[in-house]
């Protein structure tokens, strides 16, 4: 069979990225403009700020990589973009020059779901084999997938309220971390011990995550201590919050694996980048003799390889778009 080389275009929040992927699982070149150092100052990602940096970089990062890939767009059989869900200002400047480029060189557009590309991250790392479930743990979702096939989704749990890593964020936020406070508390974690007693989140029968009590559990922790002057413990509450968040996400991908006969268990996301949840992972699927993929750090974090990736399996699928596609902030995975 011949060769498809995908070019994945990524702007959906504050990473301006360009990928070449080869048959969806070899990563010929990536360009990656990450703004981290621009939103630190604000706490978080500013909407505004992320477009114009997106304006600024997208040129020079497509026009980058197709040198590191020594290509010419002549040679890339179709176009990948993310175009949702994420920052509306964002996803348009990547989706402008996706259209753009489809349409100079007359290449196929194949639209991409963000959380598509973070599931196929992995098969730039191991085939996936079916039945998958996807633990897709992010700024913005938390959430199960199930796969009985490639390109393939469907949900059957997610958060009530906030998603995991807004968890992180907003707790590292309490504990006067720099944004983004996930790898903080993280690191932190690592030199402390779960000592503080914090409730895990619904200990139910679905598949379904809650994380907006466990925050506010950490905030009053906090309060309580700071009142009667005990001085908070940083890495001992990194470590409670941090073993409490990965238990919640590890029971209700047991009974998960259980329920559906799961084969390859897959995470996807910033927060697969968690030493914390990599462990919690890994112990539970030696336990019941599942296949594990995380995705090495590189690939965890928003990147155009996921979504060159995730863009081979929906180009084989018949996934096309016409110039009219359009930017969703938010979208079903589908
Ligand atoms: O997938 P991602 O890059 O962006 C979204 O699509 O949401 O995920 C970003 C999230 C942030 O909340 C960040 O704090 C979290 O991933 N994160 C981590 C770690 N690295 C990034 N959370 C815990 N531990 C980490 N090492
Ligand atoms: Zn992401």
């Amino acid at each position: 069979m011949k060769d498809i080389y995908i070019l994945g275009i990524e702007s959906s929040c504050d990473e301006t990225s360009v990928s070449i992927v080869k048959n969806g699982r070899e990563e010929i070149a990536t360009v990656i403009a990450s703004q981290i150092e621009i939103h630190k100052d604000f706490g978080g990602v500013v909407p505004e700020i992320a477009s114009r940096h997106h304006v600024k970089n997208i040129t020079m990062v497509l026009e980058e990589c197709l040198q590191k890939a020594n290509m010419t767009m002549e040679q890339i059989d179709a176009i990948a973009i993310t175009y949702g869900p994420g920052l509306i200002g964002s996803l348009l400047i990547g989706l402008e020059a996706a259209k753009t480029l489809s349409f100079i060189y007359n290449k196929p557009l194949v639209p991409v779901h963000h959380i598509a590309g973070h599931i196929y991250a992995n098969s730039l790392v191991k085939e996936l084999e079916f039945p998958l479930l996807a633990v897709v743990v992010s700024g913005g979702h938390t959430e199960l997938i199930e796969m009985k096939k490639h390109y393939q989704f469907e949900k059957i749990g997610g958060t009530l309220d906030d998603a995991i890593g807004e968890c992180y964020d907003k707790v590292a936020r309490v504990m006067n971390l720099e944004y983004p406070g996930g790898p903080k508390i993280d690191a932190l974690s690592q030199m402390g011990k779960d000592t503080y007693k914090l409730p895990v989140p619904l200990r139910d029968d679905s598949y379904n995550f809650s994380f907006s009590g466990l925050k506010s559990a950490v905030i009053n922790l906090a309060h309580n201590e700071e009142q009667r002057g005990n001085p908070i413990r940083q890495e001992d509450l990194a470590a409670s919050f941090q073993n409490t968040a990965v238990t919640a996400v590890t029971s209700k991908v047991r009974k998960a694996i259980i329920d559906k006969n799961i084969k390859h268990v897959i995470v996807a996301g910033g927060v697969a980048a968690s030493k914390g949840l990599r462990k919690g992972m890994e112990d539970l699927c030696h336990e019941l003799n599942i296949d594990l993929s995380i995705p090495p750090m590189k690939y965890c974090t928003d990147n155009g390889a996921m979504i060159a990736a995730a863009g081979y399996y929906a180009y084989l699928d018949g996934r096309r778009s016409d110039l009219n596609l359009n930017s969703k902030s938010q979208d079903t995975l589908k």
